[in-house]
């Protein structure tokens, strides 16, 4: 690893990202060993007028109401890292400032022996990334003549479209190399999320049957009890699909459905999963049930005639040798009857079923990402007992129970441990980005003209009736619960 001084800026320090994100994991890092007091200052950047005081005292604030223990031996020693610069986001005069401040703190820092590394966080809404990197460039670089990098961490929404995320994407790739920019999808720093390709390619067990011969559908499925809270105005003007699915759930599809990469190396992992995108065929309107729930207007900021689907059930289809004819359906809601995120990968029914095994449901392979970690397979197995009856039951691994003494890190943790590390393998690269927005702006583009309207459910619900219909005529066979 490298070392030498490290500077990390958080800009929009007073905002809610790095008040709930950003400093938590920040935190959990430092307690962990994982950044220095030899080494690392933290600057907090943003244009309220507030102290260094003031900023600890509410990242304080927020890191003792969410309690983790043991925070109050280590937490005064975080906050004192932490100095804060006010000034606005496209002023010289605030970013020369910042660089007069990380400049001291790398000279009085040792970096006779190493680099010193500036890494940019923006807990910043997209409209002022260009502004804000362009500020960077011009005042902020690392300067150090022994050598080191200054990289930028940036969130979605990387647009809103094709067009106006590649926009963005030129905007920002004038100013910074790609090597420098590191896209965040928190759910590719899932701990269950970065299992899928050792899952896949380290059992023998997955790989003759991972295909279109044996697989009869998969599902991504990410559901929400709770409604946007205090996000309406921001949920408007996206939507479920640019919130999660053309993100979360599409990179998730990536993992599972991607080519084997020829090393475990971040270009070749994106290369493969660039691929895979590029293979997604039109999506059909026919494939597409769109929920609004009841009561989603009744937010103030939300308007009274809002077309925004807050659920979404898409198909998706891949037209390639593995997957063809395999639906992969991506469903995501908010206001539902639960909370969680899981991969369903169903298999087809066994040839010549003389156990008649079908009436239990099928082999299945699931993966829960959340809550409750868990790996487990549906399989149908002998009833103990004196009668040769069949019942389904599963091979369970949860985490939990295995796992019970590990510590499994928050998303942020690890992709901001990446970040200084300068592993790029789980975030997303610039014609990954485009290739997921050329998969859904013909159909956002549909809804956004109230071509396609969502239809209403009821908080706490499945979801509209249709979206269990689309799945029913897809092949998905509902197993019993677990
Ligand atoms: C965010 C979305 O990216 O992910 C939110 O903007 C959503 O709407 C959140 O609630 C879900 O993340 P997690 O990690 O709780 O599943």
């Amino acid at each position: 690893p490298e070392t030498g001084c490290l500077s990390i800026i958080v800009l929009g320090a007073s905002g809610d990202l790095a008040k709930k994100k950003t400093f938590p994991a920040l935190f959990n890092l430092y307690r962990q060993g994982f950044l220095q007091e030899s080494e690392v200052h933290i600057f907090g950047y943003a244009r309220t007028q507030i102290s260094d005081d003031d900023l600890r005292k509410r990242i304080r604030g927020y890191l003792e109401k969410d309690g983790s223990s043991g925070i109050s031996e280590d937490l005064p020693k975080f906050l004192n890292l932490i100095k804060y610069v006010s000034g606005s986001y496209d002023s010289e005069e605030g970013f020369q400032l910042l660089d007069k401040e990380i400049s001291e703190h790398e000279v009085s820092k040792n970096t006779a022996e190493g680099s010193s590394r500036r890494l940019f966080y923006l807990a910043l809404p997209p409209s002022v990334y260009p502004p804000v990197c362009r500020m960077i460039r011009q005042c902020c670089m690392n300067k150090s003549d022994l050598g080191g990098w200054t990289r930028i961490v940036v969130e979605k929404p990387f647009g809103k479209d094709l067009e106006s995320s590649e926009k963005l994407s030129s905007q920002i790739g004038e100013l910074f190399e790609e090597p420098q920019i590191y896209r965040i999808d928190h759910y590719l720093g899932k701990e269950l999320v970065q299992n899928m390709l050792v899952l896949r390619y380290a059992n023998r067990f997955f790989l003759p049957l991972w295909n279109r011969d044996n697989i009869d559908n998969v599902q991504i499925v990410f559901r929400e009890d709770f409604g946007t809270e205090g996000r309406g105005g921001y949920f408007d003007e996206y939507g479920i699909i640019r919130d999660i699915i053309q993100n979360h759930l599409l990179q998730v599809l990536c993992l599972v459905a991607m080519e084997k990469p020829i090393l475990l190396k971040p270009e070749h992992i994106r290369d493969a999963k660039v691929k895979v995108l590029q293979s997604v065929l039109p999506i059909k309107d026919e494939e597409v049930v769109l929920g609004q729930h009841e009561g989603y207007r009744d937010d103030p900021t939300v308007p009274d005639t809002s077309n925004t689907p807050t659920f979404a059930t898409i198909i998706l289809r891949i037209h390639n040798e593995r997957w063809e004819g395999v639906p992969f359906i991506l469903k995501a809601g908010k206001a539902l009857n639960s909370r969680k995120a899981e991969i369903r990968v169903q298999f087809k029914d066994v040839p010549g079923d003389i156990f008649k095994c079908k009436k239990h449901g099928r082999n299945e392979f699931v993966i829960r990402l959340q809550p409750s970690e868990a790996i487990y397979m549906k399989l149908t197995v002998k009833q103990p007992g004196l009668e040769m009856s069949t019942v389904q039951s599963e091979l369970d691994l949860s985490y939990r129970q295995r796992y019970q003494d590990a510590v499994i890190p928050e998303a942020y943790e690890r992709l901001i441990l990446d970040t200084i590390r300068g592993d790029q393998q789980h975030f997303v690269r610039r014609d990954e980005l485009k290739a997921a927005w050329e998969i859904f702006t013909p159909l956002l583009h549909r809804i956004d003209n109230g071509e396609m309207k969502p239809i209403p459910y009821k908080p706490g619900s499945r979801g509209p009736a249709e979206a269990d219909q689309l799945l029913e005529s897809a092949g998905y066979v509902q197993t019993h619960g677990y």
